[in-house]
């Protein structure tokens, strides 16, 4: 194995640990019975709906709420005239991060469609909907900027990675990439929208969230509302994802707990799927020049990547797109540049992958170019320039398997079957096209708290105040205190999805997973060592008086270390001797200590595609992906699978059909729902094989687990535009591929 490292901690596999086991929330999901924020309903409950803005640019000239105020139902309208007091914004900043850097209404500038003017507070959805459509805004309008080009002059340009000397190394190269790609801005469309349920008792609120992270959110609300943390519980039991557009606060929730306060009953505010393309954010749309020297025998020399996003007037989010540049390849000379520009547009936030993603589309497509250049196969390319040191900090990857990705994908696609020349291969009428992309996520953890208690009716309880998106963090639990303590997984009731439980992590930058398993681990061990202690105590137990270090729990039972576990009892048996009601321990994990900071660590990928083009209807299919993920030790081979095969999805949905398009006259999303906005579904899915190398991370923690939310979707937009090329001899640089973009191909069946 590669980059073995000498003090590699041993893993101890159980059953348990990497099984195929579903979802233990699934069934309260497919039956229903799963409430989501939305589903909440209190007694006098109100219902609130924003006034958003008819303009992209100006200034609110006058809001007349008269006619809204007489109308049937209508209990309170917000809005920047009156909104103040009801803020009571502890000084000092936020105790978290939040979406948006300014308060709603804070004053009556409007900087994109759609943005929060007024809140319409009613007795009923379709009474506060109505009072809403009443209010009268006039503005003094602007002509909006949403210019798709990012070529502003003079942007400040950052420099975010740099070594040796592209300035010479790139015009001298033999062979030499130059071009510029562009991926559009995308909008986050989880099945459930983003919902705040608001209550206050006079004293404390309980929001009933839409939140990837409820620990975050407490703190943001506690400093907004201007009360301590502990009168603010964030409850968010399931999601219906997120993708990332639900990591941090944003102002509807602020806007639902004022108006509950200040009416003192429950307030409902549910962010309409039209809002949720102007109000909660969307990956930006990102420009970034390629340049790649090589010789001719395929050896990098110099990389370049000068990347421009747009953000919205009022933050600066910068998508993140030289994330993989600098460690992907071994290159001497590389330099990553990074500037803003502004638009018309809501603020961004992380989607799935944020930066690498987009980053990605470039990078590995100008490998691909650079491939065909070389008359090189693009796998051999990349062989070429595989690297176990991380170049742009001089460190070691802890455990970088792209080269097997690479050969373990280009085995199960039949990559040795592929004839490079364009539009050669078919199948029936069609043609085939076969594309090859990289893939990479970054691998961190953080700082986690956790409960684990043997309960004496043998079950088993963990909390931990982080959430699940959807993506299992519930399973993987249960699976770590079955494989520590022998419990079975349907005995262990996990307890997530609320603030007021010990600190978790945000659901984000796919890092719950290693962040949380080592201190579930070490609960559950606490937890054993409490049950053990607790055997000996009782006169009537077998091990009565004994040293409880010589005693061992396997399979559930309490047993001398020196005998079989037949032998043993079952823990809940010793408890209730002991009259005791549960064995508890605490467990805590923190950020990546001394050893894993001399590593550089990450996840790879390798994403393999295949298109059929037929020229004669102009029909696009993506028919079939092999992706191959090098994301540490797997903990559930079900649960895992979804997450890359669902992110392959959403990759065919990136190359083909995901674009949010801003009118240009007035700034409106004109592709601002369900209908419009083109997401990939059943019909589009190819056939789709998700193989796990499942080398464990040395570093990252003692499962070896990385995270694997996010690196699914790495590569598969390049890899299938590489595929359109080998197709219809169209080399498309800006996403999604349109069909008019292939009206060109001069290939003919
Ligand atoms: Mo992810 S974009 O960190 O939800």
């Amino acid at each position: 194995m590669p980059n073995a490292i000498p003090d590699m901690p041993s893993f101890s596999p159980t059953a348990v640990i990497g099984a195929a086991l579903p979802r233990i929330d699934g069934p309260l999901k497919t039956t229903g019975s799963a409430q989501y924020a939305s589903d909440y309903h209190f007694p006098g409950m109100v219902h609130a709906v924003p006034v958003c803005s008819t303009i992209a640019n100006g200034k609110i000239r006058s809001l007349d709420v008269t006619r809204a105020q007489s109308m049937p139902g209508v209990v309170l309208i917000l809005h920047h005239g009156n909104i103040a007091p009801l803020f009571r914004m502890a000084p000092g900043g936020h105790g978290g991060r939040t979406s948006e850097a300014r308060p709603p209404f804070e004053d009556e500038t409007v900087s994109y469609w759609g943005q929060y003017v007024a809140l319409v507070v009613a007795e009923t959805y379709e009474q506060a909907v109505a009072g809403a459509a009443a209010v009268q805004v006039q503005y003094d309008e602007e002509k909006p900027n949403v210019t798709t080009v990012l070529n502003d002059a003079n942007p400040t340009v950052h420099t975010e990675s740099k070594r040796g000397n592209t300035e010479t190394a790139f015009p001298s190269a033999p062979i030499k990439v130059d071009e510029t790609y562009v991926t559009p801005a995308e909008t986050h469309n989880p099945m459930e929208m983003h919902a705040t349920v608001a209550t206050w008792d006079g004293k404390s609120f309980i929001l009933y969230e839409t939140s990837q992270g409820v620990v975050n959110h407490q703190h943001v609300m506690a400093e907004t509302l201007g009360v301590p943390r502990e009168n603010v519980q964030i409850i968010t039991r399931f999601l219906g994802s997120g993708f990332g557009g639900k990591l941090f606060p944003w102002p509807h929730s602020a806007l639902a707990a004022v108006t509950a306060r200040q009416l003192n009953r429950p307030v409902k505010l549910v962010v309409s799927r039209k809002m949720m393309f102007t109000d909660v954010g969307h990956r930006p749309r990102t420009q970034q020049q390629m340049r790649i020297g090589a010789t001719p025998d395929g050896k990098l020399v110099s990389l370049e990547q000068h990347y421009r996003n747009h953000t919205s007037l009022t933050d600066d989010i910068r998508e993140n797109c030289g994330e993989a540049t600098p460690f992907l390849y071994s290159v001497p000379n590389l330099q990553v540049t990074s500037a803003l520009v502004r638009r018309n547009v809501g603020t961004p936030t992380p989607m799935r992958g944020p930066g690498a993603v987009p980053g990605l589309f470039a990078l590995e497509s100008a490998m691909d170019e650079l491939a065909i250049k070389l008359n090189m196969d693009p796998v051999e390319l990349r062989l070429k320039n595989d690297t176990l040191t991380d170049e742009s900090s001089g460190k070691p990857f802890s455990s970088r398997h792209y080269k097997e990705c690479l050969q373990t994908g280009a085995e199960k696609f039949g990559w040795a079957k592929r004839n490079s020349k364009i539009g050669s291969m078919r199948k029936g009428d069609v043609i085939l096209g076969w594309g090859v992309a990289g893939a990479s996520w970054g691998a961190f953890r953080g700082a986690a708290q956790t409960v684990v208690a043997l309960k004496d009716d043998g079950t088993a309880r963990v909390s931990c105040g982080t959430q699940d998106v959807g993506t299992g963090t519930y399973t993987v639990f249960a699976q770590v205190v079955s494989d520590r303590t022998g419990i079975p997984v349907n005995k262990i009731q996990v307890v997530l999805g609320d603030s007021s439980l010990v600190p978790g992590p945000t659901s984000g930058g796919s890092t719950a997973t290693a962040t949380v398993l080592p201190a579930i681990a070490d609960a559950a061990d606490n937890a054993v060592k409490v049950a053990l202690t607790t055997a000996v105590k009782p006169a009537s137990s077998p091990f009565a008086g004994k040293d409880p270090t010589t005693l061992s729990m396997t399979g559930g039972k309490v047993h001398i270390k020196t005998q079989p576990p037949e032998t043993g009892v079952p823990y809940e048996s010793l408890l209730k001797m002991a009259n005791v009601a549960a064995a508890n321990g605490e467990g805590q994990s923190g950020p990546m200590g001394a050893k894993a900071q001399e590593y550089s660590t990450h996840s790879f990928g390798a994403q393999f595609v295949e298109v059929e083009w037929d020229p004669g209807i102009a029909r696009l299919r993506v028919s079939r992906v092999v992706t191959v993920i090098d994301g540490g030790r797997i903990i559930n081979r079900i649960t895992a699978t979804n997450q890359i095969a669902g992110a392959v999805v959403m990759g065919v949905g990136m190359g083909l059909l995901e674009q949010t398009i801003y009118d240009q006259r007035n700034g409106i999303p004109i592709n601002g729902n369900f209908a419009d906005y083109l997401v990939s579904t059943c019909a589009d899915m190819p056939k789709i094989d998700v193989t796990f190398l499942d080398h464990p991370d040395p570093v990252l923690g003692e499962y070896g687990a990385r995270g694997i939310g996010e690196i699914g979707l790495a590569g598969v937009a390049p890899a299938i535009t590489a595929a359109v090329y080998h197709a219809t001899g169209v080399r498309v640089r800006e996403l999604p591929v349109r069909i008019e973009d292939l009206l060109t191909s001069t290939i003919t069946v």
